[in-house]
C-alpha cells in the first residue's frame, strides 16, 4: 500500500474540513525519541509531537510498560462505576501538583470535553450562563466551547448555550493594545475588562476562560501579570477564573510547571488534556472542590479516565518530575528561541519570534508592515519537511509557524532542528524575492 493510495482512500471517506499537511501529505509509521519515520521510510526529526501531544516522545519505555502492564491484567475498561486505582492514584497527583487548595478532579477523554465540564461546573456554581472569553482564543468543538472560542476559522457553528462577552487578548502586534508597553497593555486589558463587565453583561459572570499562551491563536500571550490583574476585577464581582491549560501545562513553558503561574494567580477552574496521555486519549478538570460538586445530576463519562488512559498519565507524570522535563523545557527552549531570534528575529518577513520553554511561534508578515504572510508559512513549513523537521502552524491569519517539541527533546536536536528550521526561513523568504 502506497502513500498515494492512502491519501485517495482518505479523501473518499474522511470529511475535506480536517485538513491534512503538506501537498503530499505524510503517513507516520513509527516513532522513537522524537524522532518519526513515514511510509516512505523517511526520517523526522519531530517539533510538533501531533500538535503538543506526544509530550514526552515516541516510544518510551516506561509509558509503554505501564501500559502493557495493564493491557496483561485483561482489564481494559471498567466504567467509573467501579473503584479505578490508576485513576484516583493520578487524580491525587494532579490535585498536589495543581496549586489548587483542596482540588477535586474530574477525567475526560478530550480538551474539549474537560472545558465543557469547566464550563458547566462554573455556570452551575454561579447559576449564570454569562461567560468571559478572550479574542483569538480556541477551547474546543463542542458547541459551548466553539461558543468561547474568539477564532472565526476554528468556529464551525454559531449556535451557543453561552453568553458570550468579548475581551482583548493584550497582545503585542495587532489589535487596539498593539504598541502599548507592556504595563500600558495591562491597563487597557483592565480597563477593558471594566467596561465589557459594565456594558456587555450583568454583572453575574460565571467565569472567565483564557488560554496562558494561545495555541491555535499563534502562540500569542499576554504580558505576564495580565491574568492577576484581570482576577482582582473579577474578583470583585464573584466571577471565576478557568485557565485552559491544554497546551501550556506540565512544564512546558520551562520557567513554571502551568502557564498561569507566569501570572501570579491560582485559578479556581484548569482544564488539560493533549500531553499528559503522551497519546493515548486523557484529559480532564481540577479546581477547587465547590466548585466541582456544583453538578445537580449525575454526570458520567464512560471512558474518562479509563484504566490504560491513566495507567499512561501516571507514567507520564512521573516521568516529567523524576526527569525535571521543565528544566529541560527551558534549557533546550531557550537554544532555539535564542537561535531563532539571532538568526531570522531580524529578517523584514519576520513579525515576532514568540512563545516561551518549548512552545515558540515564528510569525511571517509582508515585508515591511504587520499584514500576515500564510503563503510565505506554509511554504517555510515544506521546506522544513524537505530538511527532514515536522513543525506546525497557526495563528487567526494562518501565519504562524508553531514549534512544540516533545519535551525530552535534547541540546544537539534542539541545534539541529535550529539549524534546519533557520535554513527553510532564509532560503523561503529569499526565494520569494528572486520570484
Ligand atoms: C487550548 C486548547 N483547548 C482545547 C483544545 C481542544 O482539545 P481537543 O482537540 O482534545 O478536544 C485544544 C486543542 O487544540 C487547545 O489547544
Amino acid at each position: 500500500m502506497t502513500s498515494d493510495d492512502l491519501l485517495a482512500r482518505h479523501r473518499a471517506v474522511l470529511p475535506s474540513w480536517m485538513p491534512l499537511y503538506y501537498s503530499e501529505p505524510i503517513e507516520l509509521v513509527s516513532g522513537s525519541g522524537r524522532r518519526v519515520t513515514d511510509a516512505q521510510g523517511r526520517t523526522y526529526l519531530d517539533f510538533f509531537g501531533g500538535v503538543l501531544t506526544s509530550m514526552v516522545g515516541y516510544d518510551i519505555p516506561e509509558i509503554r510498560d505501564a501500559v502493557e502492564r495493564q493491557l496483561r491484567t485483561g482489564i481494559v475498561h471498567s466504567s467509573t462505576l467501579y473503584l479505578i486505582r490508576q485513576q484516583v492514584e493520578l487524580a491525587e497527583k494532579v490535585a498536589r501538583v495543581s496549586g489548587i487548595p483542596d482540588a477535586r478532579v474530574f477525567f475526560a477523554n478530550s480538551g474539549t470535553e474537560a472545558n465543557e465540564a469547566a464550563l458547566l461546573f462554573a455556570t452551575n456554581h454561579r447559576r449564570s450562563a454569562q461567560i468571559l472569553a478572550v479574542r483569538n482564543s480556541y477551547h474546543g468543538r463542542s458547541y459551548a466551547t466553539m461558543g468561547v472560542t474568539g477564532n472565526r476559522g476554528w468556529s464551525a457553528s454559531a449556535l451557543n448555550p453561552l453568553q458570550v462577552a468579548w475581551l482583548h487578548s493584550g497582545e503585542r502586534l495587532r489589535g487596539l493594545l498593539a504598541r502599548l508597553s507592556e504595563s500600558e497593555r495591562v491597563d487597557a486589558a483592565v480597563e477593558d475588562l471594566r467596561e465589557v463587565l459594565a456594558t456587555q453583561t450583568a454583572g453575574d459572570v460565571a467565569c472567565l476562560i483564557a488560554e496562558p499562551i494561545q495555541g491555535v491563536g499563534g502562540f500569542v500571550h499576554p504580558p505576564d501579570g495580565l491574568f492577576a490583574a484581570w482576577k482582582k476585577v473579577l474578583d470583585e464581582h464573584g466571577i471565576l477564573f478557568v485557565s485552559d491549560e491544554v497546551q501550556t501545562g506540565w512544564g512546558r513553558t520551562g520557567e513554571h510547571f502551568w502557564g498561569y503561574q507566569a501570572h501570579g494567580v491560582t485559578p479556581d477552574l484548569l482544564t488539560f488534556a493533549k500531553g499528559i496521555g503522551n497519546g493515548f486519549a486523557l484529559a480532564g478538570v481540577v479546581g477547587r472542590a465547590e466548585v466541582l460538586e456544583s453538578v445537580p445530576a449525575i454526570s458520567f463519562c464512560t471512558f474518562g479516565g479509563n484504566p490504560v488512559s491513566t495507567a499512561a498519565g501516571n507514567a507520564v507524570l512521573d516521568y516529567l518530575l523524576d526527569h525535571d522535563l521543565q528544566g529541560n523545557a527551558a534549557r533546550t527552549g531557550a537554544i532555539l528561541a535564542d537561535g531563532l531570534r539571532a538568526a531570522v528575529g531580524g529578517l523584514d518577513r519576520v513579525a515576532e519570534v514568540r512563545g516561551k520553554g518549548l512552545m515558540l511561534g515564528v510569525e511571517f508578515v509582508r515585508p515591511g508592515t504587520t499584514e500576515p504572510d500564510p503563503a510565505l508559512t506554509v511554504r517555510v513549513l515544506e521546506a522544513c519537511k524537505a530538511g527532514g523537521l515536522l513543525v506546525g502552524k497557526g495563528g487567526l491569519y494562518g501565519n504562524v509557524l508553531r514549534m512544540g517539541p516533545p519535551l525530552t527533546l535534547t541540546e544537539d536536536e534542539a541545534r539541529e532542528g535550529l539549524a534546519i528550521l533557520v535554513d527553510a526561513i532564509r532560503s523561503s523568504a529569499a526565494a520569494e524575492v528572486a520570484a
